[in-house]
């Protein structure tokens, strides 16, 4: 038998699994890690502390699982998007990563469409300039902190920082290249346009791979360390959405993903690097060579429930504590208790601005509908719906882009709540489906590395074999009618409150 590792440096932590070559997860660790926002609206991380977590939690799975290091045919990396870790000639890092959810940028984006136009922008990234993303953060430095843009050397992502340490090899694949706006999506390469005409030195992009190449093996010096086997193949792995989209086998057109994880995620591949011509959807580049896909990003999804679980939840928190049981279970059962569209009550989920489809980095989020009648439970019943509204304003784009919508594969926290997925059901009006494994992106990159080291022929061919449904959650008609109507209400809301949210945001930032 052999064995394979996926490891995803996430946002709240880093998550390793050891699978065997049928798929089946034999340990899994996550270590978790703060996030600092120093100032409103910034969000960074320490890659120090991605590092030391995926060391522990590497450890810990090799040790848990007992499995010789030698029988491990790969490591297959998957990481948070756009997150940018600047690195000097010492290699050493220059400053705290800036990650995915900053919306510190909003002017370098204007200055980035204004430098390279809003269309040909689009033409050569396949994407606008949009807060969260790695070129308008390169700006930024080159403004705010000058000494720090001289000093660097490579600009990198999270897993890829991670790559380093494990192998020495500074290297990014396509998947996670696609997101900086520093990349030519349709041709998969660097931009050297885009590059040249922001001043961003073009030797500061690594090398690229596609996420099945083997782009390093592990040192000595780590294996000593982490107990791994020296020589052990490291591939390119993946953005964690393409990587999330091949751990649930939505890596064919027709199959969609709706995954709910900090952030929330609508995507579907294509065989064309099609663009939505608005940018409101991202085009990336896919794990499996010559496939993209389209995607629609909410910024705050699961983080939306955890601010309620930590900021209005404490009886739901304390009797957690004193029964053992997962506060967010106990938010779900409290939520199934109020009717459909919460008696009225609607929640705009733009704790951090918003991505998809409103591309507003100063958007604010809201409890709209409130009366005298309305309890905690409409107020968590609101929550979920509103995060699933939010969801369905992606799937709404790719419906009128014509994206084939044959099946909707959930994955994240809203595929472990059977609420949660009836929910998806009725509001997206379609049939969800859920895989036998739960695993997430840390699954789709030990698929890669499986491809890499030839234990599968391609991810497509390894998808078929190993991921199967095994769950289905039909639409219920008369909710899904009920629920048109709130989402359209919930569709119309924020353009009436966008000029006070930008009011409200700029005198916090005052
Ligand atoms: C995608 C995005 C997020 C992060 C979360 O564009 O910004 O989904 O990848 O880790």
């Amino acid at each position: 038998m052999a064995y394979l590792i996926g490891i995803d440096v996430g946002t709240s932590g880093t998550k390793t699994v050891l699978f065997d070559e049928e798929g089946k997860a034999l340990a899994s660790r996550t270590v978790e890690y703060p996030l600092h926002t120093p100032n409103p609206g910034w969000t960074e991380q320490d890659p120090e502390d991605w590092w030391n977590a995926a060391v522990n939690s590497i450890q810990a799975v090799l040790g848990e699982s007992g499995v010789d290091a030698s029988e491990i045919k790969g490591v297959g990396l998957s990481g948070q998007m756009h997150g940018s870790v600047f690195m000097d000639e010492k290699n050493q890092v220059v400053r705290p990563a800036i990650l995915w959810n900053d919306s510190r940028t909003a002017d370098e984006c204007h200055e980035i469409t204004q430098t390279i136009g809003a269309e040909k922008l689009i033409q050569l990234a396949s994407n606008p300039a949009l807060t969260g993303f790695t070129a308008p953060k390169a700006v930024w430095l080159k403004n705010h902190e000058p000494e720090n843009f001289k000093r660097t050397k490579t600009l990198f992502l999270p897993k890829d920082y991670v790559r380093f340490r494990l192998t020495g090899e500074i290297a990014m694949e396509v998947s996670d290249g696609a997101g900086t706006l520093l990349f030519n999506v349709k041709e998969r390469s660097w931009c050297h346009e885009i590059l040249d005409g922001l001043g961003i030195p073009r030797d500061w992009m690594p090398k690229l791979y596609e996420s099945t190449d083997v782009c390093g093996t592990i040192t000595g010096e780590i294996a000593a360390l982490t107990g791994l086997k020296e020589g052990t193949p490291v591939v390119g792995g993946g953005a964690d959405n393409a990587c999330g989209a091949t751990g649930t086998g939505v890596v064919v057109e027709g199959r969609v993903l709706s995954s709910l994880g900090t952030s929330g995620v609508i995507l579907g591949p294509s065989a064309k690097p099609d663009t939505d011509p608005q940018g409101r959807a991202h085009t990336f580049c896919h794990s499996v060579p010559n496939m993209w896909y389209l995607m629609g990003v909410i910024l705050s999804a699961g983080m939306s429930l955890r601010w309620y679980r930590d900021v209005v939840a404490d009886s739901e928190r304390q009797e957690g504590a004193e029964e053992g049981r997962d506060p967010y279970d106990i938010l779900t059962t409290l939520a199934e208790k109020a009717p459909v569209g919460s008696e009225g009550l609607i929640f705009l989920p733009y704790l951090t601005g918003e991505r998809t489809p409103l591309k507003d980095p100063y958007a604010r989020g809201g409890f709209i509908g409130l009366t005298i009648r309305h309890q905690r439970r409409h107020l968590i019943r609101a929550v979920l719906e509103g995060i699933t509204f939010a969801m369905r304003d992606s799937l709404e784009i790719f419906r009128s882009l014509g994206v084939e919508i044959n099946e909707v594969r959930a994955t994240g926290g809203g595929a472990k709540s059977a609420f949660w997925k009836q929910l998806q059901a009725d509001i997206y009006g379609c049939e969800i489906a859920t895989i036998g494994s739960d695993q997430g992106p840390a699954f789709g990159a030990a698929i890669m590395a499986g491809v890499g080291s030839g234990v599968y022929a391609s991810i497509p061919e390894a998808c078929d074999a190993i991921i199967k449904v095994v769950q289905r959650t039909e639409p219920d008609a008369g909710r899904v009618k009920e629920y048109d109507e709130y989402y359209a209400v919930y569709h119309s809301l924020y353009p009436g409150i966008r000029e006070a949210c930008h009011t409200l945001s700029k005198k916090l930032a005052s």
